[in-house]
């Protein structure tokens, strides 16, 4: 089986650094044809905008040969064919990297396993987002330097996300206190806490946090909004008032899609710690990086 990336965990501390000097040299310098004539195919069976047009523009400027594949596409979709026998297809015709997102759990692990390739997981359902976990880490990177002591919040739906997932396990394993805000209901219980500290009053964490990552309500993966829309609002709302109790220093994040009046106010954006912009930019070098890596291995 050849290297893939199905979550953080995936990586070695090693590997990490090593993907973060090679995101910080195709940030500086024009990238060079590194995954020349490697061709790739994106499959997403969720939408994106940000995942999709980033690993579409970092195999572009790598110059692999891309193919987008929608679900509509694929003759597993109508034609009765398993996936198994889907990827079996694409090796054959010389595909070298899958990168997947799914809104099942498991999925890039199910590919990867039949798979004579690289598969590259840009999400599946809520168990892991390891690339954006990685853009995620590297703009906190730039911003502190130094991880290790630093307390990271994330705040709202943690349990349905898997940016949340993924990110926690790599910031834990650099050593950085990672607390888990949110509504009971929005909270992970047991092993998938993974080391984090929990906390239900956004308010107590907001003086003590070097930065908030705050996340999406994932409607699209429960079927009934467990509290209102003005008892989420009231308590975990990133606003005016909230923003003028953070320590001078402090950033705040979002992996995007951002839905303005639920977790965040318009003054969120306009607000000097607003490093929204630097993630998503950081996106397309991140996987630049992984790309190169898992094709051509570590120089
Ligand atoms: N952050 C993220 O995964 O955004 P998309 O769903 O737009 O790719």
């Amino acid at each position: 089986m050849r290297r893939s990336l199905i979550d953080l965990d995936d990586l070695s501390a090693h590997e990490i650094e090593y993907l973060f000097e090679r995101t910080t040299a195709f940030e500086r310098k024009a990238p060079s044809r590194l995954l020349d004539g490697v061709a790739c195919v994106n499959m997403f069976f969720e939408q994106s905008t940000r995942t999709y047009t980033s690993f579409n523009l970092a195999e572009l400027r790598l110059g692999a040969q891309v193919v987008n594949l929608a679900p509509k596409d694929l003759s597993l979709a109508t034609k009765g064919e398993t996936v198994e026998d889907t990827v079996i297809t694409l090796a054959a015709m010389g595909v070298q990297v899958l990168v997947v997102r799914h809104p099942e759990a498991g999925f890039p692990k199910r590919l990867a396993m039949a798979f004579d390739g690289h598969v590259v997981n840009a999400g599946d359902g809520a168990h892991a987002h390891p690339t954006q976990a990685l853009l995620d880490i590297f703009t906190l990177r730039e911003e502190f330097n130094e991880l290790r002591g630093l307390t990271v919040a994330i705040v709202g739906d943690v349990l349905h996300s898997r940016v949340a997932h993924s990110t926690m396990l790599g910031l834990i394993g650099l050593g950085v206190d990672v607390v888990l805000v949110g509504p009971e209901c929005f909270l992970p219980t047991g092993h998938a806490i993974a080391g984090a500290r929990i906390e239900r009053d956004l308010d107590a964490v907001l003086e003590h946090a070097h930065a908030l990552i705050l996340l999406r309500i994932q409607r699209e993966r429960f079927e009934t909004m467990p509290l209102t829309d003005a008892e989420y609002v009231a308590s975990y709302r990133l606003d005016h008032a909230r923003l003028s109790r953070l320590r001078p220093q402090t950033i705040v994040m979002h992996p995007g899609p951002y839905n303005r009046g639920m977790e965040l106010d318009d003054s969120v954006l306009e607000f000097a710690g607003w490093r929204y912009a630097r993630q998503v930019m950081h996106g397309v070098y991140v996987r630049m990086a992984v790309l190169d890596f898992l094709v051509n291995g570590q120089r």
